[in-house]
């Protein structure tokens, strides 16, 4: 049976490209970057062109590019050295964010000398901007991080609007972009922000590698000590292949950007409309047909007695995709993004979240899976 994998905000496959420049370094360059002799030094230069080649992708200079092991390692990086060195005394993010940010920003403000706040949101998972503002009014010099794209449910942050309130207000600005870089363009000048997240699963590259972009106006405290290396901010031997293979995917990413943009939003408004035409009570979360990330869709189907065997039962069929309902008070188990827009716990939702690889006849017979299974289970 060939599979259908409808997970690509979990992961996407590795190009071949990719694997194929990662393997070229892996049996020809095995120099320490840091050493002065000549295997050390042609990997340095290696390492040094994906920085540069990044840099440009993000309108930044090199020297603001800082690799990682992916993007749960930047928002930490961001979050807690921005807090220690300035000192900040005010969080303002939103509950819906990745626990790579929420739970780490849990984790610094409860003892209660760093304040934390929520901004508001709109009943489809959108910033409350005016409450943004009446926040930061309120707390000038605080650190704001509010993610570029919900991984849940899609929406999208305006960031030029938030990097303009953090420059009003004095606030650092961090963006988790971890869903959106390779899939938009991303002009760190334009969005005012001091931080943003990268991971290189997310467009094709490998896991374990993404990098943390740290504004020239940010001089935070070193992340990993023990080490001169990233500029003394991540000690330890660079991951040299999953840099180079990081460098590949999001070289690519950007230079078929509108093709692929174009046959994935294809394929979400497809999904969209045969889901509307063919399942009756189908509710979207978020806002999927509005301001919302072209890889991800996120739907409630009707109450039924498949509930959460769902996504057991798509997997059983050939299907991947992920999802969960809202939780239940206390359980760890639900989504908390569900939980916070307040989405009705007896329906099953589903995440689908598509790549270039995917097509429309994949499209079709999830569907025809779906619309089988519901039928059955009435
Ligand atoms: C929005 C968001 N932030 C952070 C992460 C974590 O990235 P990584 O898997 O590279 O640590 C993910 C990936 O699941 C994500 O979707």
């Amino acid at each position: 049976m060939e599979r259908i994998y409808f997970d690509n905000a979990a992961t996407t496959p590795l190009d071949k490209e990719v694997a194929d420049a990662m393997y070229q370094v892996m049996i020809h360059e095995f120099g320490n970057p840091s050493s002065t002799h000549t295997e050390g030094r042609n990997v340095r230069t290696i390492i040094e062109e994906c920085r540069r080649s990044i840099a440009k992708l993000i309108n930044c200079s090199p020297g603001e590019v800082f690799f990682t092991s992916g993007g749960t390692e930047a928002d930490n990086m961001a979050i807690r050295k921005t807090v220690e060195t300035y000192d900040i005394k005010n969080i303002i993010t939103s509950e819906i964010e990745h626990h790579a940010v929420l739970h780490t920003i849990e984790e610094l403000t409860k003892n209660g000398d760093v304040k934390l706040h929520f901004v508001k949101l709109t009943s489809n998972g959108h910033v409350n901007y005016d409450d943004l503002e009446l926040i930061l009014q309120n707390n000038p010099n605080a650190l704001v991080s509010l993610m570029h794209a919900n991984n849940e449910i899609g929406n999208l942050l305006d960031a030029e609007l938030v990097g303009n309130l953090c420059e009003k207000y004095q606030a650092f600005f961090h963006s988790d972009t971890v869903q959106t870089i390779g899939h938009y363009p991303i002009d760190v000048q334009k969005l005012k922000v001091h931080f943003i997240a990268c991971a290189a699963h997310k467009f094709h590259g490998p896991k374990g590698v993404g990098f943390i972009y740290i504004s020239s106006n940010a001089k935070i405290h070193p992340f990993v000590t023990g080490g001169a290396q990233e500029r003394n901010m991540r000690g330890g031997t660079e991951n040299l292949y999953g840099i180079v293979g990081l460098t590949k995917a999001i070289e690519n990413a950007y230079a078929n950007l509108e093709k692929e943009m174009t046959h994935i939003s294809s394929l979400k408004n497809y999904m969209i409309e045969q889901l509307k035409s063919n399942i009756n009570g189908i509710i979207f979360n978020g806002d999927a047909e509005g301001n919302s990330l072209y890889t991800v869709l996120n739907a409630s189907f009707p109450p039924s007695s498949i509930g959460e065997m769902l996504l057991f039962k798509l997997d059983i069929a050939g299907v991947s995709v992920s999802g969960g309902s809202a939780c239940s008070s206390g359980s760890e188990v639900g989504s908390h993004v569900l939980s916070a827009l307040k989405t009705d716990r007896n329906r099953a939702a589903v995440r689908f979240s598509f790549a270039k690889q995917n097509t429309k006849s994949e499209v079709d017979k999830v569907l025809a899976i779906l619309v089988e299974m519901l039928n059955k289970s009435k």
